[in-house]
């Protein structure tokens, strides 16, 4: 396919995968530059639920088959995620969705922590990655904010220097910008966070569908995601290392487990969804053996997944940020040069002119192109870069089961948007 730099990439087998993308729209069909905000789910996911329902749907930890299905089903469904965050299933948490995970997390990490003491956040983060460690500051503890660099919406490293101190018990990054789509260095920044007997947490919700996640490797304390941006169904699951999961304690009823990681899931889980979080991580594996059928277990297919489906995604973006560039009254935010697209994914945000984003996704919408216009949670972002009170930004997403033809509507489309 031109211009997406990968022939090997096999997009019509991907597209198969996913029935939602037959879908028409003004007798158009649909194209999904909607993923920042929740991706498309594979059949197998739809599969996984509906088996679910029909031969395990039971409570826990009950003396009969359809429990006891249940309970493998989860067991299974956490042994997938802890290939994908490459660490042991009892160091993976599910829950509702990664703002009410980083709720608790911080709770239970604030009844550790005094006055004075003080949090790192970023004005890149969505505010899930924000407001929950603001919430602590009705204990007394203080919230430092690192900066961005406004030429091209990367975080201040110097400011971030600055703000980690002694006094720093946690700093709270994003390993991907949902917005202007900018990667964080946030293996250096681990390694800062613990220099100063910090802990670190990762908010990987953005970056989960764009790349592969090594806990090992970043040596993070904690790294939250979402399955639903990264093709599985709507939950939140949240890595931990060991010892903290033991340490922090989280509210909980009294009958309900002690035991980590189960003591930090809350009431009934929705293991409906718990069964397509599975099927979603090995449809990531089953695209890496399509990609590279040598690979053997299944971290090995989704790392061979994700190198694909990068090249692929790169070759897009370039794609598009080409063609955005001839469009007058263009302002794209954040990195533009190829040569340094490792430092970003392929979600990107722009303002054209001073039409209002709102009535450039409507026109997108009517033509079945999908977009998002707001400021998509990532208010300090929004506020920072001063499109706040003008609508915010219009932003398009591009994952690896999009294509060339639709990078090319959606440019034909901006050319004919009425100035
Ligand atoms: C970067 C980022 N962090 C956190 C969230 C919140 O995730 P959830 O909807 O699972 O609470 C989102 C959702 O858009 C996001 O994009």
């Amino acid at each position: 396919m031109p211009g997406t730099g990968n022939k090997a990439f096999d997009i019509a087998w991907v597209r198969e995968q996913f029935p939602s993308l037959k879908l028409q729209v003004n007798r158009q069909p649909a194209a999904f530059l909607d993923g920042p905000a929740g991706t498309q789910v594979p059949k197998q996911v739809m599969d996984a639920v509906q088996n679910y329902f029909l031969t395990a749907n039971a409570n826990t930890y009950g003396a009969f088959a359809t429990s006891r299905r249940n309970d493998a089903l989860v067991a299974s469904a956490r042994g997938a995620m802890a290939d994908f965050f490459n660490c042991d299933s009892g160091q993976v948490v599910f829950g509702q969705n990664m703002t009410t995970t980083t709720f608790a997390l911080a709770r239970a990490i604030g009844r550790e922590m005094k006055p004075h003491d003080e949090i790192v956040v970023t004005t890149l983060d969505h505010d899930a990655n924000v407001a929950p460690w603001r919430a602590l500051e009705e204990k007394g503890v203080v919230i430092r904010q690192v900066d961005i660099r406004e030429a091209d919406c990367t975080l201040d490293l110097d400011d971030l220097k600055r703000k980690i101190s002694a006094k720093t018990k946690l700093v709270a990054v994003g390993y991907a910008s949902n917005i202007v789509g900018t990667i964080n260095p946030v293996a250096e920044i681990t390694k800062l966070a613990h220099a100063a007997g910090a802990l670190m947490f990762i908010d990987a919700v953005h970056y989960a569908p764009h790349g592969l996640i090594d806990v090992k490797a970043l040596d993070c304390d904690f790294l939250a995601c979402s399955p639903y941006k990264f093709f599985g169904p709507h939950m939140g699951t949240l890595y931990g290392k060991r010892e903290h999961l033991e340490k922090f304690k989280p509210y909980k009823v009294r009958p309900a487990s002690d035991v980590s990681p189960e003591c930090w899931e809350t009431g009934t889980q929705v293991q409906e969804l718990i069964a397509g979080i599975g099927a979603a991580v090995d449809y990531i594996a089953e695209l890496g053996r399509h990609c590279d059928p040598r690979v053997k277990g299944r971290r090995e297919a989704l790392q061979a997944a994700y190198r694909a489906t990068h090249q692929y995604e790169t070759g897009l973006l370039t794609r598009l940020i080409e063609g955005l560039q001839t469009i007058p009254g263009m302002r794209i935010f954040g990195i533009t040069d190829a040569k340094r697209f490792d430092q970003r994914c392929s979600t990107l945000s722009f303002r054209l002119g001073d039409h209002n984003p709102t009535k450039i996704a409507a026109f997108l919408g009517d033509r079945g192109i999908f977009t998002w216009d707001g400021n998509f949670y990532a208010l300090n972002l929004s506020e920072r870069l001063d499109v706040e009170k003008h609508g915010g930004v219009l932003r398009v997403g591009l994952v690896h089961y999009n294509t060339a033809e639709e990078v090319d509507r959606l440019l034909a489309a901006l050319h004919e948007f009425p100035g």
